[in-house]
């Protein structure tokens, strides 16, 4: 780098430092007065408070530690300003200065770190009502921090359906707590996009991150709650899964969620996994007689944002067979049976006590669930099958028919040449293919 290009950076730095190092007063104020920051590595320039321009001061450390240790702080021996260049960790501290004629004395203890850089951000709905973003410093400053967060509406303009543009004013997006890393966004449209500004500001600037988020790429919904399994009794290979919406999700039906149920033996490693829609589902094949570990998870009905966590895992185990023949069982096995089906059940009870259940639930997704399917098909289904007993009538009548006229020619054929084996049975394959085809 050539030296007027270094002399002018330099210029720069000591502009800018001297912008920032301004004693803090007044209501924006980062720390104790008489607090002064600067950047590490850089050129910080100290100011006697209280001492008019000219005066001549003498600069001395509290801690006793030398002032002249190099020769960067010679500059600014004996003036107003102290100026320290390439400032480290070690220049950190009090510093006294006096003015020579001995009548004003002051303090100044300087604080280094790095300005503010850009903060991570994400932002999580776990329902479609309100969002929420968090954010962490990108670079730890090492200087008193504060956060400010704000977002934009995205919005449509007018006719033209191009790029959408961002509403006029933002909004602030305020801290859950004073201090928290998180605030909310309340009342969020699902449809909208949005323009998240979260910015972080220090002693020495500040510094934005612009993060664009859609609500339907956020939602991400709490894992259900109050999972059970329960044996249904006589079916050693069926068991009764049940769990609930989680308590964060709203209850206004609009919005259901969908859901995906892993489950396997105990022992065993490879979950099988269902996707039931309702709040309940009957696995049909578990093992007969061994515990099977059950969970579920959660995700918006239309697919938007992502699956939720897996829920707390439960237990159960499928009921013994039914046994016709009663003598035959011994009734020393009974007890036992029974006691590790008590056991088990109280176990789930006792998983689905820890969490208690919301009783107020979007029932409105469990109703056509807990109705079989065929309830909705109904007219469809009768149709079809009137439909398909029409055509199977006529194709049979055909088919009669046909049979009835071979018979007759076959039994003319009889004197002359012997049928070919092949023509009946291909004729009545021909006819009964449509039939099959429409079953
Ligand atoms: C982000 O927010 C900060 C603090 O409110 C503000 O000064 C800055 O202009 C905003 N940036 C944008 C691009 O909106
Ligand atoms: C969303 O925030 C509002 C407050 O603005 C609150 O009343 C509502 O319960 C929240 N919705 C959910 C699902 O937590």
């Amino acid at each position: 780098m050539s030296s007027s290009c270094f002399g002018l950076g330099r210029v720069l730095v000591i502009v800018a430092a001297a912008l920032v190092s301004v004693p803090s007063t007044g209501p924006e104020a980062w720390g104790p007065p008489g607090v002064q920051y600067g950047q590490l590595g850089e050129t910080v320039v100290l100011l006697c408070p209280g001492v008019t321009l000219g005066t001549l001061v003498s600069w001395h450390r509290a801690d006793g530690h030398a002032l002249l240790g190099t020769a960067r702080s010679e500059l600014g021996l004996g003036q107003r300003e102290l100026v320290l260049e390439q400032a480290d960790s070690k220049d950190e501290g009090t510093y006294i200065c006096q003015s020579q004629d001995g009548g004003t004395r002051g303090s100044v203890t300087l604080q280094l770190g790095y300005p503010p850089s850009r903060p991570m951000v994400s932002c999580r709905a776990s329902d479609y009502e309100n969002f929420s973003c968090s954010w962490s410093p990108s670079r730890v400053s090492g200087l008193p921090t504060r956060y400010i967060a704000s977002y934009r509406k995205k919005i449509i303009l007018g006719t033209e359906r191009g790029r959408p543009a961002l509403s006029a004013d933002p909004w602030p997006c305020l801290p859950e707590l004073p201090g928290a890393a998180r605030c909310v966004v309340h009342g969020s449209e699902f449809w909208s996009q949005y323009r998240i500004n979260v910015t972080e500001v220090n002693p020495l600037g500040a510094s934005a991150r612009l993060l664009d988020v859609s609500m339907q790429s956020i939602l991400r919904p709490d894992p259900p709650q109050g999972l059970r399994v329960e044996p249904i009794p006589g079916a050693p290979r069926r068991l009764l899964v049940s769990w609930a919406y989680p308590n964060s999700w709203p209850l206004q039906p609009h919005f259901l969620l969908k859901f995906r149920l892993q489950y396997r033996p105990v022992r065993h490693l490879t979950w099988s996994m269902v996707e039931p829609a309702g709040l309940e589902e009957v696995i049909t094949d578990a093992v007969a007689g061994l515990p099977h570990v059950v969970r579920v998870s959660a995700r918006d009905f239309l697919d938007a944002g992502t699956w939720s966590d897996w829920s707390e895992e439960a237990w159960g185990t499928p009921s013994p067979a039914l046994t016709a023949f009663g003598p035959s069982t011994r009734p020393s096995e009974r007890p036992s049976e029974t006691e590790t089906l008590t056991q088990m059940q109280t176990q789930v009870q006792a998983q689905t006590e820890m969490k208690p259940e919301r009783q107020v639930l979007p029932r409105p997704s469990l109703q056509p669930d807990s109705q079989p399917l065929t309830d909705h098909r109904d007219p469809l289904e009768q149709v079809a099958v009137v439909a398909s007993l029409g055509v199977f009538s006529f194709v049979g009548l055909a088919a009669g028919a046909l049979a009835l006229l071979l018979w007759l020619k076959l039994r003319a054929n009889r004197k002359g040449a012997a049928p070919k084996p092949g023509f009946l049975a291909s004729m009545v394959q021909v006819k009964t293919m449509p039939v099959a085809q429409i079953l």
